[in-house]
């Protein structure tokens, strides 16, 4: 199943390296943004290349790796600027103390800072050193001029350090940074300024303080919806229930547990949105009252009384109707049967502007599962049928449905 991702597709991306043991985490980080499709360089400090080799990093882009300023193939190659010239996005990672100091002060004593200093797009550092010298006043203040300029910076995080310490210093995990990557990337694009909702994940309706009616959602769709609909600059509130997936980088989330929590939230993000996408498995039922202590077990049957919860999505697209916002209103239909004519009655009686019905009984298709066999029918009734394809790709058209929308209204 592919894997690569638009906004990185093609993009031609410096990662720096610098010397701290978190340069074995850039080999991943590079492996990634190799995945993901972009064309990606590797400069590295000689520091850097103490802890991992050349050769590591070389096997992973299939390029050669930039260390020394004035090699001398690489001169002609690369030339010593041009690698920061060309590039989209330059990701330094990790960024030492060191590094960040050369930096806040425009030195170019290594290709690194070389390449930073002549990069014309945007830098985003990953800073990873020891907490104290995180914490120094010096490290601190360039980390502010750096950020004045208009340098991006995701993490340093909490944890365990090189030091066998606890404390703030750790790099972000690759994961974290190449969705910092992705938002940087993104921030300009078609959905920049737009504030768009998204729903993930299933509910859980209490029975006692220990019970619960759920379902099999795992939040995957629709955490890849948020973060496609974040990588084209939009404005992204992520309102999930309990779920696996990590909060993506560049969006807010709330997490709520019931469809009542779910529709609060919902309801006060939404007031000043341009779409909602309700991707989640709102429970249709909860018991009528939570139990406040655990239900003992007896010998007879148990029967629980459930009441209906709120439909959420029918109740933003009344709003809707009133007030004309939400501009795009999108719902999912899961569906074990009949899903064409059932996706397209619950899209006309909810009023919305596109329904995504997928079929979740398909061994490849819905709960849990990575991929996605989803047909789009919008409110003028016309039918698209997509392949099977990752969740990615399927947000990703998804989230290109929701730009054409915004255009029209
Ligand atoms: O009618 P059904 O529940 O199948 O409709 C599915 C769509 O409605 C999904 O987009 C889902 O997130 C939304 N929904 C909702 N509130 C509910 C139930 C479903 O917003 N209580």
């Amino acid at each position: 199943m592919e894997t690569e991702i638009p906004i990185l597709k093609g993009r031609s991306v410096v990662v720096g390296v610098s010397g701290g043991i978190a340069a074995y985490k850039a080999a991943d980080l590079t492996s990634r943004l190799v995945k993901a499709g972009a064309q990606v360089d590797v400069v590295m400090t000689p520091a850097a290349a103490e802890f991992v080799r050349p050769l590591t990093f070389q096997a992973l882009t299939h390029r050669p790796v930039a260390l020394e300023m004035f090699a001398l193939w690489q001169e002609t190659e690369i030339g010593h600027v041009s690698l920061g010239k060309r590039a989209d996005l330059m990701i330094i990672a990790p960024a030492t103390a060191n590094t960040l100091a050369k930096l806040a002060h425009g030195m170019a004593d290594t290709l690194l800072a070389t390449t930073a200093l002549a990069c014309r797009g945007p830098i985003l550092l990953a800073p990873a050193m020891e907490s104290g010298m995180w914490a120094n006043p010096a490290t601190a203040d360039n980390m502010k001029v750096l950020e004045r300029r208009g340098y991006f910076s995701v993490g340093p995080e909490s944890g365990r350090l090189a030091s066998g310490a606890d404390g703030l210093g750790r790099m972000s995990e690759p994961e974290t940074i190449l969705d910092a990557a992705r938002w940087v990337l993104g921030r300009r694009g078609p959905l920049a300024g737009e504030k768009v909702v998204v729903t993930a994940g299933g509910t859980r309706e209490a029975i006692d303080p220990v019970r619960f009616v759920g379902n099999h959602s795992s939040g995957k769709m629709g955490f890849a919806l948020a973060a496609a609909a974040r990588d084209r600059g939009a404005e992204v509130t992520l309102v999930h229930g309990p779920s696996a997936q990590r909060a993506p980088y560049g969006l807010r989330a709330v997490a709520v547990e019931s469809a009542e929590q779910m529709q609060a939230a919902v309801w006060e993000a939404a007031g000043d949105a341009a779409a909602i996408i309700m991707a989640a498995a709102v429970a249709d039922y909860r018991p009528k009252s939570a139990a406040e202590h655990k239900i003992k077990k007896t010998r007879g049957e148990l029967a629980l009384e459930l009441v209906r919860t709120p439909d959420i999505l029918a109740a933003v697209a009344q709003r809707r109707r009133q007030s004309g916002a939400p501009r795009a209103v999108i719902g999912f239909a899961a569906e074990t049967d009949n899903v064409l004519e059932n996706a397209r009655e619950k899209l006309a009686r909810k009023g919305l502007d596109l329904i995504v019905a997928n079929d979740v009984l398909a061994a490849d298709s819905g709960f849990a599962v990575d991929t996605n066999r989803v047909t789009l029918i919008d409110g003028g009734g016309v039918v698209e049928a997509l392949p099977l394809m990752s969740k990615t790709a399927v947000a990703e058209a998804v989230i290109d449905r929701l730009a054409a929308l915004l255009r029209r209204v």
